[in-house]
């Protein structure tokens, strides 16, 4: 496997067109971050009102580094110029790659790279943030599996510092050297991570959230005390329920279910509070209300 750097920023910059399927939190952070880095981008989702809050969230995300001093007005204004929503999927035929971040579930998933495969030009990279599924099952449902692979962003993704990348079985090694060097060009470091279940991050990640969730289900503490002994005692930015909700408890239970099924074990087994969260529609910050409740615009958990 070579890594030849100059010639691969050299193959980057002949990539003009980014797709971004699913404009939720992730889709839209990484249609963000592609057009800030001067990729024309397409953004598609099947719900119109998910579309038009994209156009808002990425419209005062962006404002938001300006203000910090780590965005210009010109990066601003071309960025914003160079961002196009649609819910049309026949927009992604110039694409060069296309980045999936919709919904975490496998038939779902399937189902899009199916129509992606027909659609997106022969040579374009089929890409999936997905969190934990299987790459070399997504990429079985496509006639190009040596040219899909994960590319797992970080919430926020204009914000973090990591890009972890899957192969699947197939995925080749050009394929995975120029999603690596693309990652490196959005200014990302990259590990990269066989394919199973969770991949590293949520292999370990999600035990602990679930592991915080049984400390609340059985009483061991208050949901503050468990966040606040997991800040303060290791020193982590935010407390285990608190990021929870950050990330949306539907995806933390979508996780956690691909890591008990796929690696057997009934330690990955959802906590019963979360599921119910779950059932009742307390998703998260992004619903206003998940283990915390949020005001309009959180900033931090409601005491
Ligand atoms: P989200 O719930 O905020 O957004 C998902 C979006 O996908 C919604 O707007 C929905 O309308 C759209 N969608 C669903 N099915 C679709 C389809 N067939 N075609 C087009 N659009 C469709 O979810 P979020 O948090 O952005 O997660 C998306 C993906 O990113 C998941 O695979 C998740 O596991 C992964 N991820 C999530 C992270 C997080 O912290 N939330 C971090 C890293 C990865």
């Amino acid at each position: 496997n070579y890594y030849n750097y100059p010639k691969l920023m050299a193959e980057i910059k002949k990539f003009k067109t980014i797709g971004v399927v699913g404009s939720g939190q992730m889709g839209s952070g990484i249609a963000q971050l592609a057009a800030t880095y001067g990729f024309d981008v397409w953004l598609l989702d099947t719900d119109p009102e998910a579309l038009s809050r994209a156009t808002k969230s990425i419209s005062s995300s962006i404002q938001r580094l300006v203000s910090k001093g780590q965005l210009s007005q010109d990066v601003r204004k071309d960025a914003l110029e160079r961002l196009q929503y649609t819910s049309n999927v026949e927009n992604f035929c110039s694409a060069d790659i296309i980045i999936e971040a919709i919904v975490e579930s496998e038939d779902v998933k399937k189902k899009l790279f199916l129509q992606l495969d027909k659609i997106a030009k022969r040579s374009a990279i089929l890409a999936s943030n997905t969190s934990s599924i299987s790459i070399t099952r997504l990429a079985s449902a496509t006639s190009r599996p040596h040219q899909v692979i994960g590319m797992h962003f970080m919430n926020p993704p204009p914000i973090m510092k990591l890009v972890e990348i899957v192969r699947g079985a197939d995925t080749s090694d050009e394929t995975f050297d120029i999603t690596k060097a693309l990652a490196e060009r959005f200014g990302k470091t990259v590990i990269c991570s066989r394919d199973y279940a969770g991949f590293v991050v949520n292999r370990i990640l999600m035990p602990m959230i679930n592991e915080a969730f049984y400390a609340l289900y059985t009483g061991v503490a208050t949901k503050e005390d468990i966040d606040a002994g997991m800040k303060l005692g290791t020193n982590h930015p935010m407390g285990p329920l608190e990021l929870a909700d950050f990330i949306g408890l539907d995806i933390c239970l979508s996780i956690l279910r691909v890591l008990h099924a796929g690696l057997g074990d009934n330690k990955y087994a959802p906590c019963p509070i979360l599921v119910q969260y779950v059932d009742a529609g307390r998703l998260g910050r992004k619903r206003g209300i998940g283990v915390y409740e949020y005001r309009q615009t959180p900033e931090s958990p409601k005491k």
